[in-house]
């Protein structure tokens, strides 16, 4: 069945209101849409836990900066509809730009810190838009539980210390990352890498393997194993690395020898398309 379509903030507030009437915890799944079977895992893991699935879909422009892909962006919208259909979501929340910011608006939540790290040195102001923007949609649909992917590993650990600091009452979910066959982590940019790209995509997974191995025979240099993932990158046709980094996957901070809970994150450039990818480990 197709989802309820909310533009407007009060259809989206009726309808969780009348799932709440009618008993039904409410999940909640953000997104920037064109979805992909990531985003259909969190959807099926939503409708598993809870009564009432809430999808919002909505590019936020404010977690763009002003040479990023923010125009083009993919917006299949029919296709995501059929989609979350298809998953059994109950609302699509899709709201205009002006809905959620309009004029006058001038409040941003800042995690000072984590997020001047990794994603947020090459994207500075990314995840300023993107802990404002889930706070709001936090607000607006007060959902029991949220769902979120581990792919974005780093924006997951933002959005849990702001929670944590502001005392948001919603419990999250974190989904691991859905892969293709051959390794390559699904991406909603993954559309705009030509044949040769996506062939030579796959270099982020390998190499992450390659130092994951390492690291289970005993190797606990960071800057060794760094080396290997910057000369993994390097060797590859038409990649650029943004930056690899094995950081406390708790303070986002380089960590050398390594121990304890770890995350090994690429960010690599294929012509314009830029993707990331990480692996967590627990280092004994
Ligand atoms: O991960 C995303 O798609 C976005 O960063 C999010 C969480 C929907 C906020 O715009």
């Amino acid at each position: 069945m197709n989802p309820v379509v909310a533009h407007a903030i009060t259809t989206l507030r009726q309808g969780v209101h009348d799932a709440r009437q009618r008993g039904l915890t409410v999940g909640f799944v953000p997104t920037m849409g064109a979805l992909h079977e990531g985003h259909a895992s969190l959807i099926r893991a939503a409708r598993k836990e809870t009564g009432f699935v809430v999808v919002s879909i909505f590019v936020n422009p404010i977690q763009f900066g002003p040479h990023e892909d923010l125009a083009r962006y993919p917006r299949p919208f029919d296709k995501d509809v059929a989609l979350c259909a298809e998953e059994g979501t109950d609302l699509l929340f899709a709201p205009q730009v002006e809905t959620l910011y309009p004029q006058g608006f001038c409040t941003a939540v800042e995690v000072s810190g984590l997020q001047d790290v990794l994603e947020g040195s090459s994207r500075p102001g990314h995840f300023r838009g993107v802990a404002t923007v889930v706070l709001k949609l936090f607000n607006l649909v007060s959902p029991d539980r949220a769902y979120f992917g581990q792919k974005d590993a780093q924006q997951v650990r933002i959005i849990q210390q702001m929670m944590r600091d502001l005392d948001v009452p919603v419990q999250v979910r974190v989904c691991p990352i859905v892969r293709e066959a051959d390794g390559l982590a699904l991406s909603s940019r993954n559309v705009f890498l030509d044949e040769a790209q996506r062939k030579h995509a796959t270099v982020l997974y390998r190499s992450l393997v390659e130092v994951r191995a390492a690291i289970e025979r005993g190797e606990r240099s960071a800057s060794v194993l760094q080396r290997v993932l910057t000369e993994r990158i390097k060797a590859t046709p038409g990649a650029s690395l943004d930056y690899a980094a094995l950081v406390d996957a708790d303070s986002l901070q380089p960590i050398d020898p390594l121990r304890g809970q770890v995350l090994i994150a690429l960010a690599v450039k294929f012509g314009a398309t830029r993707l990331i990818d990480n692996l967590l480990i627990q280092v004994p």
